[in-house]
């Protein structure tokens, strides 16, 4: 258990502990259930994120991924079970706190706001994190968004070249593909700096080379030593997971089937049946992908 010194760590969001603590994961849920009436939606999962890693949640439809999403980031609670965020227990702490104590999502449909730029977006991002006093002025003189301070700047352009949206910083979201907007999303999160994202789908809807784009920043982001973060991802392209995570969980109704490498995840008897059992995943490249992927590693 040594923490990082303080000279060696990115700014920090406040009331965060600054540093990984060795061993211990960024998100975990452990035995979680979660029942809907007579139907068990989760039975007694249990999930770990690692630091600076890519986990893939992968199952077919209604195997309880997005249950699982809704227990994570605070928006249900489950029947029983203990979610912890570096290893603090935050089961009964709301989206909000949770957001604060380093916990961060996406959407499948960005919540974009159409008028502002993608660089406005990162700002006010960055200013709800590390600024909300000031965020309150600026909202009596929204002119103030435009003008910005040195080290918000710094941190900004520097994310606005991580995610390879340099070139459009100064452009309305609206004019923006669904694949770019899906990066402005993501680097709203990173604004914030938080320790993990939860990306719900963040392919879907994508061509093959915007897929490949967002799974290529994808790999930049946790590879960043400024940024530390982990991204756990639901995702129905199931070779797109296999190819980038370390680590991948298999629900199938309710119940975690399966966990590991990609490679262990490949071969394994009851990921595959319970993806034979239904239709499989529907490849971009026109042949039977749900198992293609390339290794992370
Ligand atoms: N609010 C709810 N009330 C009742 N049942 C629900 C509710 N939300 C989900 N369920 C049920 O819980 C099970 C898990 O659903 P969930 O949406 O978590 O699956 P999923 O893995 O996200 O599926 P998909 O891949 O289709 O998005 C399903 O049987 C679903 O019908
Ligand atoms: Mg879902």
């Amino acid at each position: 258990m040594t923490p990082t010194s303080p000279e060696t760590v990115s700014p920090t969001a406040p009331g965060r502990p600054t540093g990984d603590v060795a061993g211990v994961p960024v998100l975990a849920a452990r035995e979680v259930s979660v029942r809907f009436g007579g139907l068990r939606a989760l039975s007694d999962v249990s999930i770990e994120v690692a630091p600076a890693s890519i986990v893939g949640l992968v199952g077919p439809n209604g195997a309880g991924k997005t249950t699982l999403f809704g227990v994570l980031s605070g928006l249900l609670r489950p029947s029983s079970g203990r979610v912890s965020l570096r290893g603090e227990d935050v089961t009964e702490a709301s989206p909000q706190l949770r957001a604060r104590k380093g916990l961060a999502r996406t959407f499948q449909q960005p919540e974009l706001f159409m008028g502002l730029t993608v660089r406005e977006h990162l700002v006010l991002a960055h200013r709800v994190r590390f600024a909300r006093r000031r965020l309150l002025t600026d909202m009596f003189n929204p002119r103030a968004l435009f003008g910005s301070k040195a080290s918000e700047d710094e941190r900004v352009d520097a994310l606005l070249e991580l995610l390879d949206l340099t070139r459009v910083a100064h452009a309305p979201v609206a004019a923006l593909p669904l694949g770019t907007s899906r990066l402005v999303e993501v680097g709203r999160a990173l604004a914030g700096q938080p320790d993990v994202i939860l990306l719900d789908e963040p392919l879907s809807g994508l061509d093959l080379r915007a897929s490949e784009n967002l799974t290529e920043v994808f790999r930049r982001v946790v590879a960043n030593p400024d940024h530390q973060v982990s991204l756990l991802m639901v995702e129905h392209d199931v070779a797109a997971v296999l190819a980038l995570s370390s680590t991948i969980f298999v629900l199938d109704f309710g119940e975690l089937i399966a966990q590991g490498t990609p490679e262990h995840i490949r071969n394994d008897p009851a990921v595959r049946a319970a993806y034979l059992g239904e239709e499989p995943p529907v490849s971009r490249t026109g042949t039977d992908l749900a198992f293609n992927g390339t290794d992370a590693s």
